[in-house]
């Protein structure tokens, strides 16, 4: 290493006595500092080894230490309603063989960790296939994402600041999105629509601490309601452990034979209902305090009347299964249409399936964009999957007004067509962003800084149940927090 530095010194001096500058001496040891500083920025190992998620399965984290000790880690979270064209994942004991390979590839190349650009396209390039199934998205993602955080440190800043920077974004914190039912595939409720979330409304001009404690105090009282509810023979559960989901909101089952209130006709609606009782009872309002919004995650709708069809979900000609009926796009639409002004919801995410438009010939997403895109939040997941081609194509047709954002999805957070591409890409078109965990997810809370760094306007990482056992979606909450003291300097 002394050889090294007195070699970069050297260079440096001789590079500057080859100008006219008078300083010479000053720049020459600048010059050369600063290629010593990135020398220890440098990859020294890549380790990848077994992590577990929040659903017990298995999964990878990253370890990349340089030579300067520093050490940037990262865990990958898994999906259990995945859209379509995703980065593909390859078995756990795959990805550390070949994280092995990527680390020998990546140290011989001598990058700095703070050329996040340059190593994410290296990655694809070395795993040569546009969704990654041969090196493995989640192999690469974890690295990435680990790449990232070695960054932040060699550079001395906060993630989210080193994130904000990476971007060329100006950081600004993000709304919660908090899911307080899980149904779809994340629990045993029988709730078709995957989510039904709590959004602290910002005309507000409430702190996230606020915001946080506001979300406790309806999950309580939503609660005690349901328990109301399973006293009245109205509610129950699968088990005593399946009360809550995967994304730790309550998973009820409701009767089949249930007398709704007047003008409800759904499970569905009554799950709103239940929620905005929950949300007057803890002293709140809707429409003032909170907004309301649903990830209907309609893959899952249209697989489930395609399967019962026994057609395959991209060649089936159409329709939801949904409480029991396959319903049309358009009765869909207007169903949307109708709870939007009732229950002044404000966000719809995957709403309709990511086969119901203009590449499957069909009109569906452009209809309802048409339709009620300039009353509501329509947040495309499935469809675009965090790739950049996809959401060219959705920009193209005029489908949705915003995106999801899942690293995971996409493979890479940085380079040409990574993440921050397709959030950059969103922004320019006028398209909101919605920063999301996964179901299965893990402690790491990368995404409150890369919510925080990109200006994302939401943040959609889950309930507030039990904590066990570990508490990957609070954690994200309370990292939101973390940073909205640190940018104000609170204690
Ligand atoms: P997933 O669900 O992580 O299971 O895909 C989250 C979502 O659909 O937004
Ligand atoms: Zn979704």
């Amino acid at each position: 290493m002394l050889n090294k530095i007195k070699l970069w010194l050297g260079l440096g001096f001789i590079l500057s006595s080859l100008s006219s500058q008078p300083t010479r001496l000053t720049y020459a040891v600048e010059w050369g500092l600063r290629r010593v500083k990135e020398g220890f920025f440098k990859i020294e190992a890549l380790t990848v080894h077994k992590a577990y998620d929040s659903r017990g399965k298995e999964t990878i984290e990253a370890v990349v230490s340089l030579v300067n000790g520093i050490v940037g880690r990262a865990k990958v979270p898994a999906g259990a309603s995945t859209g379509g064209n995703e980065a593909a994942t390859v078995p756990v004991d795959v990805a550390l063989k070949n994280a092995v390979a990527i680390g020998e590839r990546l140290k011989k190349e001598g990058i700095s960790v703070t050329a996040q650009n340059l190593i994410d396209d290296r990655m694809r390039e070395y795993d040569g296939t546009s969704d990654l199934h041969n090196l493995g998205g989640n192999t690469i993602v974890g690295i990435s994402l680990a790449i990232a955080r070695a960054g932040a440190l060699a550079k001395n800043l906060s993630l989210w600041k080193y994130l904000s920077q990476l971007a060329e974004i100006e950081p600004k914190l993000p709304l919660f999105y908090m899911n307080f039912l899980n149904g779809g595939k994340h629990s045993k409720a029988n709730l078709e629509f995957q989510e039904t979330i709590v959004i602290p409304d910002p005309r507000r001009k409430f702190t996230p601490d606020r915001w946080l404690q506001m979300g406790k105090d309806v999950f309580k009282k939503l609660g005690e309601i349901l328990e109301e509810e399973r006293t009245a023979g109205r509610v129950g559960y699968f088990d005593e452990r399946a009360k809550f989901g995967d994304e730790r909101g309550y998973a009820p089952i409701f009767s089949e034979n249930i007398q709704f209130p007047e003008g409800i006709t759904t499970r569905t609606e009554y799950t709103l209902y239940l929620l905005v009782k929950a949300i007057e009872k803890a002293g709140y309002k809707i429409g003032e305090d909170f907004a309301l919004a649903w990830d209907v995650a309609a893959n899952t709708l249209w697989e489930r009347a395609a399967e019962k069809e026994k057609k395959k979900p991209e060649e089936y000609e159409g329709g939801y299964l949904f409480e029991g009926e396959i319903r049309s796009t358009e009765w869909m639409i207007d169903f949307y249409k109708k709870m939007v002004e009732k229950y002044k919801i404000s966000s719809l995410e995957d709403p309709l399936s990511e086969w119901d438009w203009g590449p499957y010939g069909r009109n569906g997403w452009e209809n309802l964009t048409k339709g009620i895109g300039d009353k509501v939040q329509l947040v495309l997941d499935d469809l675009t999957c965090t790739n950049l081609g996809l959401l060219t194509e959705a920009i193209k047709r005029g489908v949705g007004n915003a995106i999801l954002i899942k690293t995971n999805q996409n493979g890479t957070l940085a380079g040409k067509p990574g993440t921050l591409a397709v959030i950059k890409l969103a922004k320019e078109r006028g398209y909101r962003i919605v920063v999301s965990h996964r179901s299965g997810e893990t402690e790491d809370d990368f995404i409150a800084d890369l919510a925080v760094g990109v200006a994302a306007d939401g943040l959609k990482t889950g309930g507030l149940g039990p904590q066990e056992p570990m508490n990957e979606r609070l954690r994200k909450y309370l990292r939101v927090i973390e940073i909205w003291k640190e940018i104000t300097r609170l204690p």
